[in-house]
């Protein structure tokens, strides 16, 4: 970590405020339908997550159905429901990495971590999903830590992946 980070002061927001500001984003976007995922996106920033109670501010907010914006929230992989992890391991299932053991990897991570694909770990260090391509095919099978790809992964390799996070 930078020094400029570790010296950073800034506060975190109160939950009220970060209401407040999703309100401001949801006015910005004048309410409109079409920019729910824009809103929903800028709602996980704010938030982290994006759990019921944002859900329905948002609904209320764009005078939309809270079933409206449940189903876009659980269409898409990207957003979550629940708190992530500091550190966020995607395993790819894309074709290449399915076909040479992407499968056996996130076997072998729900084992080590034991959580399932979408959980947090209990120390809130480490998140569990999964990908279609993370465009390292000819490398496959591929993991990703937050931005860091790891390729020609096997399952052996899994411990000493997540020691480099501990
Ligand atoms: S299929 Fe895994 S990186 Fe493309």
């Amino acid at each position: 970590m930078s020094a400029i980070v570790e010296q950073c002061s800034c506060k975190e927001m109160s939950e009220e405020e970060k209401f407040a500001l999703l309100a401001d984003v949801i006015e910005d976007y004048h309410r409109r339908e079409s920019n729910l995922i824009q809103i929903l996106h800028m709602a996980q920033a704010i938030f982290g997550y994006l759990p019921d109670k944002v859900q329905t501010f948002i609904a209320e907010k764009m005078d939309l159905p809270i079933s409206k914006v449940s189903g876009v929230v659980t269409f898409y992989t990207f957003f979550s429901t629940s708190p992530k992890g500091e550190y966020t391991v995607c395993v790819c299932l894309g074709t290449a990495c399915y076909v040479r053991g992407g499968k056996k990897i996130l076997e072998k991570l729900k084992e080590v971590l034991e959580i399932d694909v979408g959980e947090t770990t209990e120390d809130m260090k480490f998140s569990l999903q999964v990908v279609r391509c993370m465009g390292a095919c000819g490398l496959a099978p591929a993991i990703r830590v937050n931005d860091k790809v790891f390729k020609r992964v096997n399952p052996n390799k899994i411990q000493q992946i997540l020691k480099l996070y501990s």
